[in-house]
């Protein structure tokens, strides 16, 4: 089972393979913002991903085009409700919050 750990509070929470970032934070009552409920359409889920990128499933167009109209996009800009994630576990910045 991958886990996240969340860069700012150091707070790591156990997640199952294939859920997106956002379904894993809020299943562990983690407080990020999803203001389309994970449609895409919002980029409030924005996080940055500094640990285990690759593990993550890959950038689809939906996710792309919305990371592209969001403010502060970097190298490992995801969006949490699109990101799935793989085996590996992954450290991420909250941007929401
Ligand atoms: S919750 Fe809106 S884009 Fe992820």
């Amino acid at each position: 089972m991958p886990m996240i750990t969340m860069k700012s509070s150091g707070k790591t929470v156990e997640a199952a393979e294939g859920i997106s970032i956002l379904q894993a934070l809020l299943a562990a009552g983690e407080d990020i913002a999803h203001k389309c409920e994970g449609k895409a359409e919002c980029g409030s889920c924005h996080v940055f991903v500094h640990e285990g990128r690759k593990s993550l499933s890959k950038i689809q167009r939906l996710e792309n085009e919305r990371l592209d109209s969001t403010v502060g996009v970097g190298s490992g800009s995801r969006l949490a409700c699109q990101a799935k994630l793989g085996t590996e576990n992954i450290t991420v910045e909250l941007l929401s919050n």
